[in-house]
């Protein structure tokens, strides 16, 4: 897919098909307003004859509006006007992404970016209809061995704007808002992938091409002996069940100088969680297909910062391994030594998702960082706590939890702050090693958390679940590509940050 930006009024935009926005009640937005102006009301006739009520998201395409260039007009309802929010211009955006692909117009102009959307402005409205056109394309047919034929026609997007403006700077943030399109994309395939597909050797080639098609990004894999060497004993007890070989994947993106401290991200590459010995019921178990949606956010989020040229160093860090019960599998009471030199009594080998983090999130001090994120698919709890639409944070300091909330914001991919206070700690207590892997039932995301900050007081750290948020289940199953969205949209303000320092 392609985009641009045209400048003008909407009648004169010669295209396969024109989008204008409508409000319930009838009122115009201010290119569907200029356009019946030259069709002569053309419009407002139609919806004064009720056949198209601006009700939210529905649409209606018209056909060789007199005075108007273009062959199609499709009218989005938008809603009461009032209530046009950031949610109502998103259901909006996919519904007439939806109209146009169902029709043969091979390009289109969408007069979306201007729409006066509450507490938005033309950047995130463009932005979001960027990703939109991407979400709303988005297929998974790669398995089928004859994947249906869908109308594939609609290859250009220009994004119509009546004030010119602004338009070499929504230039910049259209080309960023396909690098992060692309990232989900990236992170949604990912994740897709079935565990028989997708391995930890997989997800390596995956990290290695990165460094292949990017220049600025480099590559490396750590072998389990590598990573019996540094010490990893609580990350190795995990893939002891698995006759795949555990990788520990480091990506290095140099944007900056070499001297600026490096963000890292560090993301939960568990590329099938049975559970291990502590196994999981059989229903729904496929889902957990999705555990290295961790992992695929760090490779979605690398490539796009790459493609953004943002200047910055990032690194990204995978433990990749696969949860399975066998004789030689990890039991419950096993007692292991992390890398760090605590050690852990594994009470639930399920709660497995820690247990890689922990060596991984040590290795990370390892750069130096000025900040480290880790993503993970960690806890069902965190899905109780918050179901699909946030994903749980926490921090080890207020003003990075508020700059990764504001920019969850931002991208309209959104997080929300649980504590991370001591008084949660001793759950984590044990009687025989320095702290056992389960907190019990009761604040399950939060004791999670209180585990992994045992490994991060060297530094400043955040984490993210998105058990909930990675993917969905039941009809619309597949991977979300969240949370790209808002590590990319935090890289850019830091970013943004630097340069003004
Ligand atoms: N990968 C799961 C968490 C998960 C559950 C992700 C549902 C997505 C949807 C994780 O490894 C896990 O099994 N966690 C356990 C922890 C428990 C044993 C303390 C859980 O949440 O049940
Ligand atoms: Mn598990
Ligand atoms: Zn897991």
């Amino acid at each position: 897919m392609e985009f641009s930006i045209k400048t003008g009024s909407p009648e004169k935009q010669r295209s396969d098909c024109v989008v204008l926005g409508v409000f319930e009640g009838g009122k115009l937005s201010g290119a569907a307003l200029a356009l019946d102006k030259a069709a002569k009301h053309y419009l407002s006739d139609i919806i004064a004859r009720g056949d198209m009520s601006g009700k939210a998201a529905t649409t209606l395409l018209l056909h060789r509006v007199p005075n108007t260039l273009s062959e199609r007009v499709l009218l989005v309802g938008l809603g009461k006007s009032a209530e046009f929010h950031a949610k109502q211009f998103l259901d909006a955006a996919c519904a007439a992404m939806r109209a146009v692909q169902a029709t043969g117009a091979k390009d289109a102009t969408l007069y979306l970016a201007e729409l006066p959307v509450a507490g938005r402005d033309s950047t995130w409205c463009l932005t979001q209809a960027v990703l939109a056109a991407y979400e709303t394309s988005y297929r998974f047919d790669r398995l089928k061995s004859k994947p249906e034929k869908d109308n594939k026609s609609l290859q250009k997007i220009h994004f119509g704007l009546i004030d010119g403006k602004q338009a070499a700077a929504l230039k910049t943030v259209q080309n960023q808002a396909v690098a992060i399109a692309k990232g989900m994309k990236l992170a949604k395939d990912l994740g897709n992938l079935p565990g028989n597909i997708c391995t930890p050797t997989y997800l390596a080639a995956q990290a290695l091409a990165l460094a292949k098609s990017h220049k600025s990004i480099k590559t490396t894999v750590l072998e389990e002996k590598d990573m019996q060497k540094l010490g990893m004993g609580s990350l190795l007890s995990v893939t002891r069940g698995s006759e795949q070989p555990a990788k520990l994947i480091t990506l290095e993106y140099h944007g900056a100088d070499k001297k600026q401290k490096p963000i890292v991200l560090v993301g939960k590459g568990i590329t099938f969680d049975s559970g291990g010995i502590s196994l999981k019921p059989g229903a729904e178990m496929d889902e957990m297909k999705y555990d290295m949606c961790g992992a695929a956010s760090v490779l979605g989020t690398l490539q796009a910062v790459a493609e953004m040229n943002l200047k910055l160093n990032v690194v990204g860090v995978i433990p990749s391994c696969e949860n399975l019960p066998s004789g030689s599998a990890t039991k419950p009471g096993d007692i292991v030594t992390s890398m760090s030199g605590q050690t852990i009594e594994i009470l639930n080998t399920d709660a497995e998702g820690r247990l890689i983090l922990c060596d991984a999130l040590t290795y990370a001090g390892k750069f130096k960082p000025d900040t480290v994120v880790d993503i993970a698919t960690l806890t069902g709890a965190c899905v109780i706590a918050l179901g699909h639409v946030a994903s749980g944070l926490f921090s080890n300091q207020e003003s990075l939890a508020r700059d990764l909330l504001a920019a969850g914001d931002q991208a309209y991919d959104r997080a929300w702050q649980l504590p991370l206070w001591d008084d949660y700690q001793p759950l984590l207590d044990s009687n025989f090693a320095d702290m056992q892997n389960i907190g019990g039932r009761a604040g399950g995301t939060i004791t999670a958390a209180c585990f992994l900050s045992r490994f991060t007081k060297d530094y400043r750290w955040a984490h993210l679940d998105i058990a909930g948020t990675a993917h969905k289940s039941g009809k619309e199953k597949g991977a979300t590509g969240r949370p790209v969205p808002l590590l990319a949209q935090y890289l850019i303000n830091r970013a943004k940050d630097s340069k003004q320092q």
